[in-house]
């Protein structure tokens, strides 16, 4: 028997949770963390859909970061980061590496700041666990923001000027094929502006950034990689300058994403690890 045999492959039909407004109107919100006392954590519900998510394992190289807003990028050596348990050691030996990705991987790139990353398990007391939320991490508004943040304002200004990007980069962090939880995520293309809605996003430490959630459309290209392996990344660009200009042929620039609870995933499947490092990237 392959040893990969019970990793489910191949399009499968499985709900996925999309948003919907709250029903007073007002600014979506969301916390964090635990919210204000007498708030809800978020002010919006959701839309559960049975959507067919196609399986991209062996149509890699049909994704494009300019009109998809997603990257597969097979065959990366090991990393010089062997235990993904300490920030500093994971900015230490795991960015750079990504930067060198980057660079190599996203057209016309010339400069990567990274400003975060964060790491999943799926067992109880993790800190984060898989998304299983229809979202983009970022809208236009809060890529500036992050531009304005992470770097000096006179270079903010000039790279605000010229294109820029925000690209995560996703990798499992299992020693096996990915079995539960795998991500979803839609071609850009096939994705309408109206169906990208702005949430408030409160952190708090103060801080206020912007996702957005995704209202479910018919015409929506549902994906994931099936078995996905640490060997291999996924790019989710979140944001891109270049596809806001006006007839601009780029449709890249929000990829919508989700974890997915597989119906196929056998029961004692091990959980799904993972690290997503966020950037900022610069270019041409
Ligand atoms: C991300 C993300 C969710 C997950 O990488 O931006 O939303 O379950 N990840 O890994
Ligand atoms: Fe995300």
């Amino acid at each position: 028997m392959a040893i990969s045999s019970h990793i489910p492959s191949g399009t499968v039909t499985a709900d996925l949770y999309f948003f919907q407004p709250p029903t007073d109107g007002v600014t979506p919100f969301q916390y964090v963390d635990a919210p204000p006392e007498g708030q809800p954590q978020r002010n919006f519900g959701f839309d559960t859909h049975a959507v067919p998510i196609h399986d991209a394992r062996g149509q890699e190289s049909s994704f494009n970061l300019d009109n998809d807003a997603v990257g597969i990028i097979q065959d990366v050596p090991p990393s010089a980061e062997k235990d993904f348990t300490d920030d500093d050691s994971i900015k230490a030996n795991y960015y750079p590496e990504l930067e060198e990705l980057l660079l190599q991987h996203v057209p016309g790139s010339t400069k990567v700041v990274f400003f975060d990353h964060t790491i999943r398990r799926a067992h109880p007391d993790a800190h984060r666990a898989p998304v299983t939320r229809v979202h983009v991490d970022q809208t236009a508004t809060s890529a500036a923001i992050r531009v304005r943040k992470h770097l000096p304002a006179d270079e903010a200004e000039r790279l605000l000027a010229g294109r820029y990007r925000i690209v995560n980069v996703w990798r499992p962090l299992n020693k096996n094929p990915v079995e539960s939880f795998p991500l979803a995520f839609a071609r850009s293309s096939t994705l309408r502006d109206e169906d990208v809605i702005p949430i408030e996003h409160r952190y708090n430490n103060g801080y206020t950034g912007q996702t957005a959630g995704i209202r479910f459309n018919e015409g929506q290209q549902w994906w994931y990689l099936s078995g996905m392996t640490g060997n291999e990344r996924l790019l989710l660009e979140c944001f891109d300058s270049e596809a806001l200009k006006d007839g601009s042929t780029v449709k890249g620039g929000r990829v919508a994403h989700t974890a997915f609870e597989d119906p196929r995933t056998r029961a004692d499947a091990e959980g799904r690890e993972s690290i997503e490092v966020r950037a900022l990237v610069f270019g041409p």
